[in-house]
């Protein structure tokens, strides 16, 4: 049967919260990993949060009318992220999945040429997924843990709410530890209304972190960055706290244990385009 590919709009979010929740958790029950979207609920914010971004471009696809799966690029700065992308359980294995990682990965390159860098990040138990982006170009770049870090029994006293006025520090911190800067996404994040923090010493900022799997940090010192995530923990539900933690930071890795992180699962950073690992500590998002 001929599937359609549309442009995601806001009256599919429904029905892709729906597939977000179904294709996740099946995934999750049958590895018996960490269920991430164990509700439509969680995957109505997963798809609410991406759906009406301008930064975001969505791709659905329908087939004999009915909606079965969606896939969108982040595409708020100079390096692009992929997902969630999420096909309906019912129709899997049958070329749904590589049609729609194949738009994304045209539509980011119609944006931004031929050199575009596109970053995604692929969950380890799945066999299917890790296949797939390898047979389209995408290249296994690191592994990471997905952690939950352990609340803060005070608040830091360095630690305050990030504003707008943070952005430009959010993006010189994140250019120098990540390589680029991630200023455009974290203003949308904020308008979004995800809590950030920003650590100061002697007046400057030292280290930054927008909460969520959607959210990222980035510190001077190993030190900074834990104590961000751990005041972050404290004023958030623990599905909110999760980090994504690279394993070529294994400073930050052995650290985060030592300081009690559980590892939720672990997840496959992938590129098409140049990938550098992280030249000091930061925490990339769900995207890139
Ligand atoms: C990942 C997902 C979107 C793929 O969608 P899909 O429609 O099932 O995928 P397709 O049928 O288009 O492609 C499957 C590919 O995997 C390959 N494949 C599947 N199992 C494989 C295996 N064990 N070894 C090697 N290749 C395998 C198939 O050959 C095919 O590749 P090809 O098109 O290059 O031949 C879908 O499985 C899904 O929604 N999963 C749950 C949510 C999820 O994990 N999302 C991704 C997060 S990283």
């Amino acid at each position: 049967m001929a599937i359609e590919l549309i442009r995601a709009k806001t009256e599919h979010t429904e029905t892709l919260a729906r597939i977000c929740h179904l294709a996740f958790d099946t995934l999750h029950q049958r590895h018996n990993v960490h269920r991430d979207v164990p509700d439509e609920h969680v995957g109505g914010l997963i798809i609410g949060g991406v759906i009406n971004r301008p930064d975001y471009t969505g791709v659905v696809a329908i087939e004999n009318g009915r909606v079965v799966g969606s896939n969108f690029l982040l595409h708020a700065d100079d390096v692009c992220g992929v997902g969630p992308i999420t096909v309906d359980p019912s129709v899997q294995t049958r070329g749904i999945g590589r049609l729609l990682m194949q738009w994304v990965i045209d539509e980011a390159r119609r944006q931004r040429g031929a050199n575009v860098r596109v970053r995604l990040f692929q969950e380890a138990v799945n066999t299917t997924s890790l296949s797939l982006y390898t047979n389209l170009g995408f290249r296994w770049c690191d592994a990471a843990a997905m952690m939950n870090p352990k609340p803060a029994e005070r608040d830091h006293p360095g630690i305050s709410a990030m504003s707008e006025a943070d952005l430009p520090e959010v993006g010189r911190l994140s250019r120098e530890r990540g390589g680029f800067s991630r200023e455009r996404d974290a203003a949308q994040l904020l308008k979004l209304g995800l809590p950030g923090f920003v650590l100061r010493r002697d007046g400057r900022v030292v280290g930054y972190q927008i909460a969520s799997l959607f959210g990222h940090a980035a510190a001077e010192t190993t030190e900074d960055l834990l104590a961000l995530c751990a005041h972050t923990a404290r004023h958030m539900p623990p599905p909110m706290a999760v980090v994504i933690v690279p394993m070529s930071q294994s400073a930050v890795f052995s650290a985060a244990l030592k300081e009690g992180y559980r590892v939720a699962k672990v997840v496959n950073a992938m590129s098409i385009g140049a990938y550098e690992v992280s030249k000091g500590p930061a925490l990339p998002s769900i995207q890139c």
